[in-house]
């Protein structure tokens, strides 16, 4: 079942250089779908509108362009969820990148994670302290943690802080912000392992958004590598990720570890990659790759390939594929 729907999505930002105004598309002509109790993951470089993306969903932006549905109702305009309010922030929940500067430091985890139960259901003290105490030992933490405030709690309890919160309405749709970025290596993986946890347990969906092909390579049963505001490449499932074969999801995968060993990996380059942002300014009509691509041809700058598929559930937009 379509849980949710992405089509032709576009975001447009006034943005300004020195005296020049002009338009940045954040997010380009964005469509893909979220299958209920799946995990997609959302790759690309800093830059190439995640967040931009990530706020779309979640209601907290309104799209220039395109339409984005949950359970087949629009998330935004009046005919949509947003004029339900509270019904659409119960369904879908937001983690975001640093836990803590989402969360209030005056409160304690118990006010914390006790948020959207005293917003979204009538419940007595009682009932939610008991509610806030499930879902603390659902993230893995103590009882006696509801007391403490966010500086007593290590960034990792915080994140789990954060999890319990989201959970708290249960959710259908979990859209992951970077989780991972701000922790210790060891910690992430803990992290991982207890979303991967809770998406089983829970039957949750999630859209985990990352820089990191390799955390999202663990968790996700769908892949969407994004560049320059525009999808380059996306397989619909994560046993043929091997398959990834546009330039820049090469280029991205040579630079993590997962891929240093990787059959051709003494071919990849491993040069740093940042996003020009000529490519996202309104008038600029090619792929936005084109400037780095060491396979570039004349079409590519002028027009951008369209994502097609090119076999077995794997989408790239590419001429060269
Ligand atoms: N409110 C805004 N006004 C103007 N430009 C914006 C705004 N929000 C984002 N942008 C621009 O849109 C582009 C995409 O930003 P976004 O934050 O979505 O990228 P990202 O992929 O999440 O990057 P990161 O990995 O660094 O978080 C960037 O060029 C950014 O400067
Ligand atoms: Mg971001």
């Amino acid at each position: 079942m379509t849980l949710l729907e992405v089509n032709g999505i576009s975001k447009v930002y006034k943005a300004r250089r020195r005296v020049n105004a002009y338009q940045l598309f954040a997010v380009r002509d964005m469509s893909f779908t979220v299958e209920k109790g799946v995990c997609v993951g959302l790759v690309g470089e800093s830059g190439c509108g995640k967040s931009t993306l990530a706020r779309l969903i979640t209601g907290l932006e309104s799209p220039s362009a395109g339409e984005i549905r949950l359970e087949g109702k629009p998330v935004h305009g009046r005919q949509g969820w947003a004029s339900e309010g509270a019904a659409f922030h119960q369904k879908v929940q937001m983690i975001f990148q640093d836990s803590l500067d989402a969360v209030n430091p005056r409160h304690s985890a118990l006010t914390i994670i006790a948020e959207p139960l005293v917003n979204f259901s009538p419940m007595s003290k009682r009932e939610i302290a008991k509610r806030v105490e499930e879902l603390l030992s659902q993230v893995g933490l103590r009882p006696s943690d509801a007391e403490k405030f966010p500086h007593e709690f290590s960034g990792g309890q915080l994140q789990r802080i954060c999890i319990a919160r989201a959970l708290a309405s249960n959710p259908e749709l979990l859209v992951l912000d970077e989780p991972l970025s701000s922790l210790d290596v060891s910690v992430q993986a803990q992290i991982l392992n207890l979303l991967q946890d809770l998406k089983d347990r829970l039957h949750l969906t999630y859209i985990l958004i990352s820089h990191d092909p390799e955390a999202v390579y663990y968790l996700s049963d769908t892949v969407v590598v994004m560049y320059g505001g525009r999808v380059m490449e996306r397989i619909d499932r994560i046993e043929d990720f091997d398959r990834m074969r546009h330039p820049y999801t090469r280029r991205l995968l040579s630079s993590t570890s997962l891929y240093r060993n990787w059959q051709e990996a003494g071919t990849l380059e491993t040069e740093a990659i940042a996003i020009d942002m000529e490519v996202q300014k309104e008038g600029y009509e090619g792929c936005p790759y084109a400037g780095r691509c060491g396979k570039v041809d004349e079409r590519c700058k002028s027009a951008c390939p369209p994502l097609r598929n090119i076999g077995n559930g794997h989408h790239a937009a590419c001429y060269r594929l």
